[in-house]
């Protein structure tokens, strides 16, 4: 890889030679969806001889610019351009790296930093499928494997895209709480949710922060990329270095060509490119409706319905009374009766009043990112509005969950559900039900499209 990286600095450097921007290897690889698709090791194994012979091939054609020369230059009249300090610039320069988020994303396909060295963050946030689970035929898809190859988690990985908008975790003047990573928010932002899974016992489960340190002082690159971005101090205290880290994979998680690239249809309808079919308009207009639907309650960041940048959550945090997933966890021989505290999970709260709620989801990229809800417990996107339709339609067959052909199960905590919110709002007839499902199919990034099941 050491090549690759060097060709990556010089790609970087490219532009203040002779102004021809050099695309980096390291964005092609990972979204390429063809590419993306294979699996993770044979991706590493093919990027890695494509990087062999990319060094064959430019082997001498590519010769450094003296590093003196290069940083006088950028001194004098580039500091400034790329929005980087000369500091930031000449670190950047002495990395394998070329910034932060390069070594973020090294950081965040490494298997390394997982104990029997099996599992990256890409794992169960694959870049190709949306930044979730792509394990679909295990647990249903609702429940995570970890690198032990036995643990199962009890919470469905939501996808890791458009989570950086996400405010951090506080709780309002009028109570309410709102932002954080995970499902109860837990983590206030994306670099303390990085710290998250390398130490989490059935995920990556290493044993402690140092053992972390100690795979990342095995990669000479990391040894080098970090002195070059934090300095030389980083690698004399265990916290310092591990912090680093997630601050890196944070970096990564920021960019919006991988991570918000706002180029759905809904996108692209707002922008004057894509014509809506009649059936994802009526969904439209019945989403974003006050009176006819009550989604937009909690799915609407902005404040207007046709804002562009819409995350279709407001952040906060309800308790919509999803039921237990009975089936996946008896199939998986794990506690039937586990009830999962959701927001009471989260450090920062201890009111009972708060037990089962969670942070509203993103429904970006919805459409092929089931299984659905905390706990995965249904599958089909459909079904979830129906689930919904519950609380609005008295008729008995909307009483009946299609999956399983039985009433919806008992909420998993029945005490604290917002049925204020819930409850406002017609009842939807299937028309209306599979419109609104059309819509949030449009919510689907360009590059997923081809993922759209019919
Ligand atoms: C074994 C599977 C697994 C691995 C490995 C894993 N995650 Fe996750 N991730 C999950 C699950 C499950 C959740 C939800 C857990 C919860 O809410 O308690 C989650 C939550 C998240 C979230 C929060 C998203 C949101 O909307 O709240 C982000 C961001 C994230 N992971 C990024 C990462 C990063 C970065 C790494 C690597 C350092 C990583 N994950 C490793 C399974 C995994
Ligand atoms: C009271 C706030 C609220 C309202 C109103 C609401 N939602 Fe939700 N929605 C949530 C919360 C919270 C979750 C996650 C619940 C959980 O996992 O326990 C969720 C989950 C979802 C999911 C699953 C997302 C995923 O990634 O698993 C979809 C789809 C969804 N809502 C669509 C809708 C639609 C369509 C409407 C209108 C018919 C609607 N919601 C109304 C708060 C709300």
């Amino acid at each position: 890889m050491r090549c690759v990286r060097d060709i990556e600095r010089k790609a970087n450097l490219a532009p203040f030679q002779d102004q021809i921007k050099v695309p980096f290897m390291h964005h092609q690889n990972h979204i390429h969806p063809g590419f993306a698709q294979l699996g993770r090791l044979a991706r590493w194994t093919i990027t890695v001889s494509f990087a062999a012979m990319i060094c064959v091939g430019l082997g001498s054609a590519a010769k450094a610019e003296d590093q003196t020369d290069f940083l006088k230059r950028l001194s004098g009249q580039l500091a400034g351009q790329s929005g980087q300090t000369v500091q930031e610039v000449a670190a950047a320069s002495q990395s394998p790296f070329s910034d932060l988020s390069a070594l973020g994303e090294a950081l965040y396909f490494d298997p390394n930093l997982s104990a029997n060295r099996t599992q990256a963050c890409a794992t169960c946030h694959e870049p190709s499928m949306a930044f979730r689970d792509p394990r679909i035929d295990i647990a249903d898809g609702a429940f995570s494997l970890g690198d032990d190859g036995v643990s199962l988690g009890d919470r469905n990985a939501p996808m890791a895209a458009y989570a950086k908008f996400s405010p951090k975790f506080h709780v309002r003047e009028d109570g309410v709480a709102v932002g954080g990573q995970f499902w109860d928010g837990r983590a206030a932002d994306l670099a303390e949710q990085a710290g998250g899974p390398p130490l989490n016992r059935i995920e990556m489960g290493m044993p402690d922060k140092a053992s972390v340190v100690s795979r990342l002082q095995e990669d000479e690159d990391y040894v080098a990329g970090f002195t070059a971005l934090f300095g030389d101090d980083v690698w004399s205290d265990t916290d310092a270095a591990y912090g680093a880290m997630t601050r890196a994979i944070a970096a990564f998680e920021q960019e919006d060509e991988q991570f918000a690239p706002f180029d759905s249809k809904y996108d692209r309808f707002l922008r004057g490119d894509y014509k809506m079919t009649p059936q994802e308009e009526l969904g439209r207009v019945l989403f974003f409706s006050q009176q006819f639907s009550n989604c937009n309650t909690c799915h609407m960041l902005k404040s207007s319905p046709t804002a562009e940048g819409e995350t279709f959550t407001n952040y906060e945090f309800h308790n919509i009374g999803v039921p237990r997933n009975v089936a996946t966890r008896s199939a998986n021989n794990k506690d039937v009766d586990f009830t999962d505290n959701g927001l009471l999970d989260n450090p920062l709260i201890n009111d009972p009043a708060y037990r089962g709620k969670y942070k509203t989801p993103s429904l970006r990229n919805v459409a092929v990112t089931g299984p659905y809800m905390h706990n995965g417990v249904f599958a089909d996107l459909e079904t979830v509005v129906r689930f919904y339709n519950k609380y609005n339609s008295r008729a008995k067959a909307n009483q009946t969950n299609p999956e399983t052909g039985k009433a919806w199960g008992v909420p998993e905590i029945e005490d604290t559900i917002s049925l204020k919110e819930l409850e406002q709002g017609d009842a939807l007839d299937s028309k209306r039900i599979k419109a609104i499902v059309a819509f949030l199919k449009t919510l689907t990034d360009a590059r997923y499209e081809p993922l759209l099941a019919d």
